[in-house]
């Protein structure tokens, strides 16, 4: 109850006791249970869980390709700035390859930024190679926009970007759940010029081949599954 009222507090919310849930005419509600905090609404629920990255790794442990970390190409020291979180899977994958190194990330969303932030420094896994990754991540509630304007030139090794596609894969079951809560900006070529400055060595952006983005922006690379139409265009650093 007292953590409910610190977080009803935080976020400028009502604290309503579980008794009075019905009493309640919202579209959807924090609930904090079992030291875990969600987001529920009818028929639904959104909180934090990392079930991508561990699929992810289990499969690179496989043998398998990761387009991602194939075009990351991490050295193990790197400063990645992933500048749109979400579940933050993908930057628990690429800090799983940094132990020198660190992923910032940046959430626009307050709903997804809180729900994600509480997750992360609450996660227990008997998983080492998850809970050192997660060790390495520092979540900031931030506009990439505004961030990367403000940002020092060659500041980061790495720049990362996931915007919400265009053309959405709904089977991804995992994002699902974040959809009525992200934040939908367009990148855009203004905004890529400013991931370069930024950027060290290159960026990075992910994207739908259906979406607009590659008809806008040129890539350097461009690496992922036809089946799937996910691609990682890279942009490198002249
Ligand atoms: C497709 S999801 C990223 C998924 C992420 N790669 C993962 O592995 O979970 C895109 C996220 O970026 C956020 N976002 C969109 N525009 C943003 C912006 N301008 N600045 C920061 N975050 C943004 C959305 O709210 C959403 O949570």
């Amino acid at each position: 109850m007292l953590e409910a009222k610190r977080l009803a507090g935080e976020l400028g919310a009502v604290y309503v006791p579980r008794r009075r849930l019905c009493e309640l005419n919202v579209d959807f509600y924090y609930v904090v249970e079992k030291g875990r905090l969600s987001i529920k609404w009818k028929g639904g629920e959104f909180f934090f869980h990392p079930s991508t990255a561990i699929l992810r790794m289990r499969n690179i442990k496989a043998g398998q390709r990761d387009y991602l970390i194939e075009t990351l190409q991490p050295e193990g020291n790197e400063v990645v700035l992933d500048t749109t979180f979400g579940l933050g899977s993908e930057a628990i994958l690429m800090a799983a390859f940094l132990p020198e190194g660190k992923v910032v990330g940046l959430e626009a969303s307050l709903h997804v930024y809180t729900i994600v932030k509480y997750g992360l420094e609450r996660f227990q896994t008997d998983i080492e190679w998850l809970r050192e990754a997660i060790k390495k991540i520092e979540l900031l509630h931030a506009n990439f926009k505004e961030f990367v304007r403000e940002a020092s030139d060659n500041y980061y090794d790495v720049v990362y970007c996931d915007p919400m596609f265009e053309n959405p894969v709904y089977e991804s079951s995992a994002m699902n759940p974040l959809r009525p809560f992200a934040v939908y900006d367009t990148v855009t070529e203004e905004d890529v010029k400013e991931m370069l400055r930024v950027a060290k060595k290159k960026v990075i952006i992910k994207t739908h081949v259906k979406d607009s983005l590659l008809s806008r922006i040129r890539v350097d690379e461009l690496k992922g599954a036809k089946k799937s139409g996910v691609v990682y265009g890279v942009i490198h650093k002249r």
